[in-house]
């Protein structure tokens, strides 16, 4: 799908004469959509200012129209981390508070810039409420995942404060009865140190964007139709599903790392959808035992593939220490392995016939676009919610629930990019591409939320 957006590909519409603060949660999957979402509001006019903390900086020289203000984020060596995700992000909550508060003080009192219309800041930053509320100035939440998982955090949410958890053993696989089609086991837990850090941070992005001044997603209603409207009857705030981001303005510049660009040479000189591309994202991380069932899975089925393994993935390793002897030899230069890919890129490179995603909501949303079928392999939080709907509401992929076993790996992929499954399964992303294709378009829907979301900011 080309690059669409209506009037975002457009020439520059005028400046607005006003200002919009956003700041991003320093995560790969949460900073590409709210730099693409800056990029968008800056196209219909507004000037742009980013605040983000030290750890995980955007590269300033990538986005000359933005203006951006670093803020320390307080973090020791040792807490400069991403492996406890929810102790990670419980911290900067509490330790950005005053130096965001400064720094928005600062831009408020500057009589040479244009007046801030609003902040536009992560759901995760939940402490960014009061400090807009003490300015009196608008908060527009943006939630960079989707409906579906957003709704069953609430839930899980409920279910902690009733002492519901944890779920037995036994009834993992039982359906989850408030929130179809998921099973228990797809309760989006994230293992922490602390739990306690996990549950503050959830309660905080529920109580504090129920007071927001709105709520963009970065998802459609051609998705999440049903999802958004359970999720209207519990929030009354304006919504904007605008997704998916990255569609708007031609592949992102908002990698944190460098994307190794010989994927794309490699994949040249494969024949057309016979690769699999496998990929975690940026924080699943797997012990040695499951990283070698995925080699052999990978080395067994004998089709070409295209690996991500990101310095970090296995817990303990430093790299490709942990790939299983004999590993290399069986793959007979069948596979291409890098630290880093340029993920836009591949996924719609011709060659590439399946995604092996941990369905982060980047990228299923990047597979949905490029109408490439997934093997799901979800590791933590939202990704469970997604993998489900994946293979079981959008039917667009094989999720392997169930072992991770190298014998269920290769079936998998043998299924998914030689089987009538594969192609059938195929044929419905292309489909459901079509419609996100549609939404951009004029009189779409993420189209018309688009034009709502900017008449909003305007009314400030
Ligand atoms: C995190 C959470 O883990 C995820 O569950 C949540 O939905 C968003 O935040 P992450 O794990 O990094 O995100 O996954 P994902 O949402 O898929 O985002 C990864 C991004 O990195 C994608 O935009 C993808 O295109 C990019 N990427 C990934 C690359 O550019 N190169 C790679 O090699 C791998």
């Amino acid at each position: 799908m080309e690059n669409v957006g209506g009037k975002c590909n457009g020439a520059m519409q005028q400046r607005a004469g006003r200002r919009v603060v956003l700041f991003p949660v320093p995560l790969q999957g949460h900073i590409s959509p709210m730099l693409q979402l800056a990029n968008i509001l800056y196209s219909r006019g507004f000037s742009i200012t980013i605040i983000h903390t030290c750890f995980n900086s955007p590269n300033h020289s990538k986005h000359t129209n933005f203006t951006f203000h670093s803020i320390p984020d307080g973090l020791l060596e040792s807490e400069a981390s991403t492996a406890d995700i929810t102790a990670f992000l419980s911290l900067l909550n509490a330790n950005c508070v005053t130096p965001f508060r400064d720094c928005l003080a600062k831009l408020l009192s500057d009589s040479s810039d244009e007046p801030v219309a609003c902040v536009i800041t992560d759901a995760i930053w939940h402490f960014t409420q009061a400090v807009a509320d003490s300015f009196k100035l608008p908060r527009i939440v943006l939630r960079t995942s989707n409906v579906s998982s957003f709704l069953a955090f609430g839930s899980l949410l409920l279910m902690q404060e009733k002492g519901y958890l944890p779920i037995q053993e036994s009834r993992l696989e039982a359906p989850w009865t408030d929130r179809p089609p998921l099973k228990f086991k797809d309760i989006p837990a994230i293992n922490t140190r602390n739990p306690e850090d996990f549950y503050r941070v959830l309660s905080g992005m529920f109580k504090e964007t129920k007071v927001s001044s709105g709520l963009i997603w970065n998802s459609l209603e051609d998705l999440e139709q049903s999802e958004l409207i359970s999720f209207g009857q519990d929030f009354p705030i304006p919504v904007f599903p605008i997704g998916p981001l990255h569609k708007y303005f031609p592949a992102s510049s908002s990698s944190l790392v460098t994307q190794d660009q010989s994927c794309l040479s490699w994949l040249n000189t494969q024949g057309p959808r016979s690769v699999l591309y496998v990929s975690f994202g940026s924080l699943a991380a797997f012990d040695g035992s499951q990283f070698a069932e995925i080699a052999w899975g990978l080395a067994n089925s004998k089709q070409p593939f295209l690996w991500v393994v990101r310095p970090g993935l296995v817990r303990g390793s430093e790299w490709l220490e942990a790939l299983p002897s004999g590993f290399l030899e069986a793959i007979n230069g069948r596979g291409h392995i890098v630290k880093w890919a340029p993920q836009l890129e591949v996924l719609a490179h011709p060659a590439t016939g399946g995604f092996c995603s941990h369905n982060g909501w980047n990228s299923t949303l990047e597979s949905i676009c490029e109408g490439v079928p997934m093997i799901c392999l979800p590791n933590f939080g939202d990704q469970l919610v997604n993998a489900r709907y994946v293979s079981h509401v959008w039917k667009i992929g094989i999720h392997l629930e169930n072992r991770l076993e190298r014998g269920e790996i290769e079936k998998a992929i043998r299924r998914l990019l030689l089987g009538t499954e594969g192609k059938e399964m195929r044929d419905r992303i292309v489909n459901l591409k079509e419609k996100v294709y549609l939404s951009l378009r004029h009189g779409g829907s993420s189209y018309q939320a688009l034009d709502s979301l900017i008449s909003h900011i305007s009314s400030f």
